[in-house]
This record gives C-alpha cells, sequence and structure tokens, in this order.
C-alpha cells in the first residue's frame, strides 16, 4: 500500500541541499586554496571505524525519552551510512507501529511486509535470499524491514520483536533499529539486549535533562551499558541556544560518547533523505556517528581476556537465539570509500 497519496506526494516542496548556495559557493572557494589534510584524516579514521569487521551480527538500538528528538533521521542516516560503508548485509528495523517515519526517511514509496508479519513466518531454515524477498531495498544496498502496514492499532510486542531479531541477526551483520519513545516495553528491551545504543537528544536545558536521567538509569542496568552507548544531540531547530560544551559534559559523565548533529534544511524538510543533498557539517556528523557506534558496538570483541566486555547484556537478558560465531556475515572490510557517501555526487 502506497505510504502516502499521490495527491499528498505532489505537496511536498522542492528538495534543498541542506546548506545555502553561499555557504557552499564558499567552501568550493577555500578548496582551491586550503589544505584539507586534517580533515582527509579525521575522514579516514572514521570509515576504518564504521568498516570494522564483525564476527556476529550487530544490534544498534535507537531510541529516546523524548518523541521528535530525531530518532528515525538519526536511524536513517546510520543505516544509509552503514550500507554505503560496509562490505556485509545491513538492515533497518523499524519497531515503532505508530505510524513510524523510517520507511519515508529511506526512500520506501510503499510497504507491503512489516515486523509482525515477518515473525509469523520467519524459520531457521530461511536463506538470506528467502529473507530479502519481504524486505525492500534502500539505497547504498541497505535493506528496510518497516513496523507497520500505515494503519492505527498496529502492536509489536516483546517476542515478536525478539522473533525478528534472532532470526536476521545469523544474516545481517549490522542492524539498526528505530525504537518508539521509552519508556515503551519493545524500546527498553531493544535499549539493553543490543550490542549498542544511540539515545537522541533534542538540543535544550529539558531534552539534555530528561537523557541524563535515562543514562542514569541505563548505567544501574549493567555496568557495559554506558561505555557501549553513544548520545547523539541533534539540532532541530536553527534557533537552539543551548550551551553545547556544558550539555556535552553533562552527558558524557559516566561513559557514554557524545555527538552532534548538526541543523540541515534537507533533513528539517521531512520525506527521503538524499545524501548528496545532506549539508557538508550534516554528512561528516553521521560518519562520525556511524564511527563512535561501531566502536561501541564491536568494543566486546576487542576487550582483553580477563578483562569485562563491553555491549554484553545483562544476565537474563541476552537477545535469544544469539549466532554462533562465524554463523553470521563476517564483514571483511575491503577499502572502500573514504568520503561520507563518496563526496558530493550526482548534486
Ligand atoms: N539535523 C536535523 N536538522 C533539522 N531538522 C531535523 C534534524 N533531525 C531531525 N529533524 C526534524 O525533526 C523532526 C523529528 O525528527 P524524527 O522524525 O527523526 O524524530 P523521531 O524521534 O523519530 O520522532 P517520533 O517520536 O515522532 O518517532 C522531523 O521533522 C525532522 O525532519
Ligand atoms: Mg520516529
Amino acid at each position: 500500500m502506497p505510504l502516502v497519496t499521490p495527491e499528498l506526494a505532489a505537496a511536498e516542496g522542492r528538495s534543498r541541499h541542506g546548506d545555502t548556495l553561499a555557504r557552499r559557493t564558499a567552501r568550493a572557494l577555500r578548496s582551491l586554496v586550503a589544505s584539507a589534510a586534517r580533515d582527509t584524516a579525521a575522514v579516514t579514521e572514521a570509515a576504518r571505524a564504521i568498516q570494522q569487521p564483525v564476527t556476529t551480527g550487530r544490534q544498534i538500538a535507537v531510541t529516546s525519552i523524548r518523541g521528535g528528538s530525531g530518532k528515525s533521521t538519526v536511524a536513517a542516516l546510520l543505516g544509509l551510512t552503514y550500507a554505503h560503508y560496509r562490505p556485509d548485509p545491513v538492515l533497518a528495523v523499524e519497531a515503532d507501529p505508530a505510524l513510524g517515519t523510517l520507511p519515508r526517511r529511506l526512500g520506501a514509496t510503499e510497504v507491503r511486509w512489516s515486523v509482525p508479519d515477518l515473525a509469523r513466518i520467519v524459520d531457521p531454515s530461511m536463506r538470506i535470499t528467502d529473507l530479502t524477498g519481504y524486505l525492500l531495498p534502500f539505497e547504498g544496498g541497505g535493506w528496510l524491514l518497516p513496523g507497520s502496514q500505515g494503519s492505527v492499532g498496529a502492536q509489536i510486542d516483546v517476542g515478536t520483536y525478539r522473533t525478528v531479531m534472532a532470526a536476521v541477526r545469523r544474516y545481517f551483520g549490522t542492524t539498526v533499529v528505530d525504537c518508539e519513545s521509552l519508556p515503551a516495553e519493545v524500546a527498553r528491551t531493544a535499549l539493553v539486549t543490543g550490542q549498542a545504543r544511540v539515545l537522541t537528544t533534542p538540543a535544550t536545558v529539558e531534552g539534555v535533562a530528561a537523557t541524563r536521567t535515562v543514562l542514569d538509569w541505563l548505567g544501574k542496568v549493567h555496568r557495559s551499558m554506558l561505555p557501549t552507548t553513544v548520545v547523539a544531540l541533534v539540532r532541530t531547530s536553527p534557533d537552539a541556544a543551548l550551551d553545547q560544551a556544558r550539555a556535552v559534559a553533562q552527558l558524557e559523565t559516566g561513559g557514554a560518547a557524545v555527538t552532534v548533529l548538526p541543523y540541515d534544511r534537507h533533513l528539517a524538510a521531512g520525506g527521503a533523505v538524499r545524501t548528496e543533498l545532506l549539508g557538508r557539517a550534516t554528512r561528516e556528523a553521521a560518519a562520525l556517528l556511524a564511527a563512535a557506534v561501531m566502536d561501541r558496538a564491536v568494543s566486546r570483541e576487542r576487550a582483553p581476556a580477563g578483562q569485562a566486555p563491553a555491549g554484553q547484556a545483562p544476565a537474563g537478558q541476552a537477545p535469544a537465539g544469539q549466532a554462533r560465531a562465524g554463523q553470521a556475515p563476517a564483514g571483511r572490510a575491503p577499502g572502500g570509500p573514504t568520503q561520507p557517501f563518496a563526496g558530493e555526487r550526482a548534486r
């Protein structure tokens, strides 16, 4: 069924670049005279972190304590970044049945199969080609599983969520989950069972204070939780007056990493995220965020023997049906592109 009727789709405004023309022109001129060596080193390092191989599928939950704080946008940016950089299969799951926006953000125009539908039919004998028949492709080679068919009243319960996540873990090296806002039960389950988690936070004092409360709770769930958490401070308004340095210091306490996603006109307009229209700062922030998250998602594998592995789910909350090592697609990262989304192609 179509996500948006043709009449409504026609109401969508012109797609604009995230940076103004003046800004892009100034940059083009500057790049003629200035050395970009420092920028390139940071971007190369981010690409290395994003492309790290994994032995079992990594599952990354994106949630928040506030609605409208950028969860779906951040989940879409992470999915697009991983699909672009990583050689192993990438899946974006919408675990928000409330008419979420992830399918639109990833360019889907219709939905056929959703999380509850897949939960009813998955079985261990399925091959990845059987599974992808129920998924929608998105830019960069990623796959999308929507949360609902676009009708009010659909539900995803914890059992459904666990069934689907256990099934897909064998096939997808990286899975990004767009959750409902906390304290919804599925969001809490996703938060503590994944290998890394992202909390989106509006760039307001109230938003930061609320996220701090969630971090304090998360730190008590298990000591591995905060070191595998990344806070995305999202500037959804161009006029945010937040003191960024103080906000970051507040949020970092206890071990979480913090990445700031700048205000971007293209993201503010809604609709499909077209990576070539993202502002340069947005593209770099998305790459840094994806790198920070992947670093944390694989930190368990890197932990020296005898040391408490970070990213381990608390006892009793481990995801059901965890894949055995070697069963999941082991992502061998060949040298991939070193620019976020391969630069500003097709503009
Ligand atoms: N970096 C950004 N710059 C400008 N606008 C943004 C940015 N990130 C998100 N937005 C806008 O903020 C709004 C909320 O974003 P989004 O839908 O991603 O949040 P959400 O947390 O998924 O919301 P919900 O709780 O409804 O699921 C959207 O209108 C989106 O276009
Ligand atoms: Mg959303």
